[in-house]
């Protein structure tokens, strides 16, 4: 009994480094792709990582510096922005942020959808529940100004987070268009506007 104990014991040991292993990019794919199931708007296409998540998987979100510069400014350029002022009205845009309709399978895609930013972030005292994948938003418009290229980095950051940060877990909503240039101006001012309560 005792002998079969220290054998078993012993191939643990042996083995153990090889169940510890982490499984390889090809082996998460090929998992995901046997598991997920299309559904409604929610297609295989969402298991394709494009160029840049690619990049950010293979090098463990540490691309080398220069390409990563390279790389952000082509992001830049997927960010269009609208003429004239960049804040749109905070009462839409905290609905917005509050919100986490959107994208899902079950979901209309004609209709508008969320952002869902307090999955990641802290915004306005108003509401205590909040993620914290991201950093605190709170008095942003307070603590950071809301002149012109405040409001041109807020837009374009909510736009394209890459293109300021090439593997940042912020999703990209102009690009995936879940939302709207009218939608991320109301976002914008939510965070920028001195009578939003996220200011307060
Ligand atoms: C899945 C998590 C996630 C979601 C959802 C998300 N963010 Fe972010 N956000 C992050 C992370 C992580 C950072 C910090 C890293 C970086 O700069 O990209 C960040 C950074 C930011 C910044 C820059 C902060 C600074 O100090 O300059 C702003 C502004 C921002 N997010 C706004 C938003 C808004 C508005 C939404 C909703 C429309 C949103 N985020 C949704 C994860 C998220």
């Amino acid at each position: 009994m005792t002998r079969k104990w220290i054998l078993g014991g012993l191939a643990a040991l042996l083995l153990s480094p090889l169940a510890l292993a982490e499984p390889s990019d090809r082996e998460v794919q090929q998992a995901m792709k046997r598991d997920f199931r299309a559904k409604g708007q929610a297609g295989m296409e969402r298991l394709e990582q494009d160029g840049v998540q690619r990049i950010c998987t293979a090098t463990s979100n540490k691309p080398p510096a220069e390409l990563a510069k390279q790389l952000e400014a082509d992001q830049m350029k997927s960010i269009v922005y609208p003429s004239g002022s960049l804040m749109g009205d905070w009462r839409n845009g905290a609905k917005i942020a509050w919100g986490g309709r959107g994208m899902q399978w079950h979901e209309d895609p004609k209709k508008p959808a969320d952002g869902g930013c307090y999955n990641c972030h802290e915004i306005s005292p108003q509401r205590t529940s909040a993620g914290t994948i991201g950093p605190s938003l709170r008095a942003f418009g307070k603590k950071r100004g809301n002149g012109m290229e405040m409001q041109r980095y807020v837009y374009g950051k909510i736009y394209n987070a890459k293109a300021y940060n090439l593997c940042s877990d912020m999703p990209r909503f102009g690009p995936t268009g879940s939302l709207t240039e009218q939608q991320i101006k109301d976002v914008t001012a939510y965070l920028l506007d001195p009578t939003s309560p996220v200011n307060k």
